[in-house]
């Protein structure tokens, strides 16, 4: 399957993504104006939007409108800026640089990074519950559980706390799967199904399906992730490379090496693809994202 058109949609959606993020951020001069210029910094300007993209595609695969993918995707994506924000901060990964930036502590400071955090987790919640975004209301307070799951102590803010308790450490591989899964896997399975809640219930071999896809792309992108760390320069990444190693985090590379690291996650791919054989054609845009999950050089 080919899909031509995948480069072009995948800039209008960030386009898209960049409008609505910077529409329902408070503007900078609005008091706390430090605060909400901070919001702002953090947010806009950069970023793959990959859970964006993801929720677009799912989205697209149950014919939802697409001015409510485009507030569960936002709402997505700044539980996703929010955990960056606090990822960067001293106290856990003490990066300097995201986005081809300085971090949000560095540019401002670090109590305004962790405000950022909050403000953007709430906003995120705010945003699921004014407008309407499934036919059902039971649907739609689906959408906020699973988000608030695949934030929380079962999901990223877990998996984050395992990642902190395994610095200088070895993980076993079964380990080192349930940390992945949990800091990063979780809120992208999230982005995929919230998305395709906005629009016509799936079958249940079709959400079986689209389950299973969207775990598979969670572990692939970070296996990519320590891959690029690894691999990657600091320019093209926009965050400073190399630093899994010297920090002792147990990563794919440090547990299995990189050329087995990169099979394992062409394997992924392979089961992404997979995955979406109930879809039919209705599912080569996310076949389209499983292959950009892999092959991204950022
Ligand atoms: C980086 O995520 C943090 C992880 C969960 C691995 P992204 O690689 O999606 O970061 P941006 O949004 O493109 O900057
Ligand atoms: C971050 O993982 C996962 C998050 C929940 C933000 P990393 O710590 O590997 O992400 P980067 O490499 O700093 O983007
Ligand atoms: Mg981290
Ligand atoms: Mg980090
Ligand atoms: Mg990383």
């Amino acid at each position: 399957m080919t899909d031509a058109g995948f480069d072009a949609w995948m800039g209008e959606v960030q386009a898209r993504m960049e409008a609505v993020l910077a529409r329902v951020m408070p503007a900078a001069h609005i008091a706390p104006a430090r605060l909400h210029e901070a919001m702002r910094y953090a947010a806009l300007g950069g970023g793959k939007r990959v859970r964006p993209l993801l929720a677009f595609a799912a989205g697209e695969l149950t014919a939802a409108d697409s001015v409510r993918v485009e507030t569960v995707a936002c709402a997505v994506e700044c539980v996703h800026v929010y955990s960056l924000a606090h990822d960067d901060l001293p106290c856990m990964d003490d990066d300097v640089l995201r986005r081809g930036k300085p971090t949000v502590h560095v540019e401002y400071d670090e109590a305004t990074a962790l405000l950022v955090g909050d403000a953007l987790q709430t906003l995120a919640f705010q945003l699921l519950a004014e407008h309407r975004l499934a036919d059902e209301p039971n649907v739609q307070l689906e959408m906020v559980k699973l988000l608030a799951i695949a934030a929380g102590s079962r999901g990223m803010a877990g998996g984050q706390q395992i990642d902190l308790e395994s610095t200088g450490k070895t993980l076993a591989l079964p380990e080192l799967e349930f940390m992945h899964i949990h800091k990063t896997g979780a809120l992208i399975r999230a982005a995929v199904l919230i998305g395709a809640a906005c629009g016509k219930p799936l079958d249940e071999r079709e959400r079986a399906g689209l389950d299973r896809y969207a775990k598979a792309v969670g572990l692939a992108f970070q296996v990519v992730d320590d891959l690029l760390d690894y691999e990657g320069s600091t320019a093209t990444l926009g965050k400073t490379a190399g630093k899994d190693s010297k920090q002792g985090k147990p990563t794919y590379v440090s547990a299995l090496g990189a050329p087995r690291a990169r099979e394992l996650a062409q394997e992924l791919r392979g089961d992404a693809h997979a995955a979406l054989a109930t879809l039919g054609l209705r599912g080569v845009r996310l076949a389209s994202l499983a292959d950009f999950v892999v092959l991204r050089k950022f």
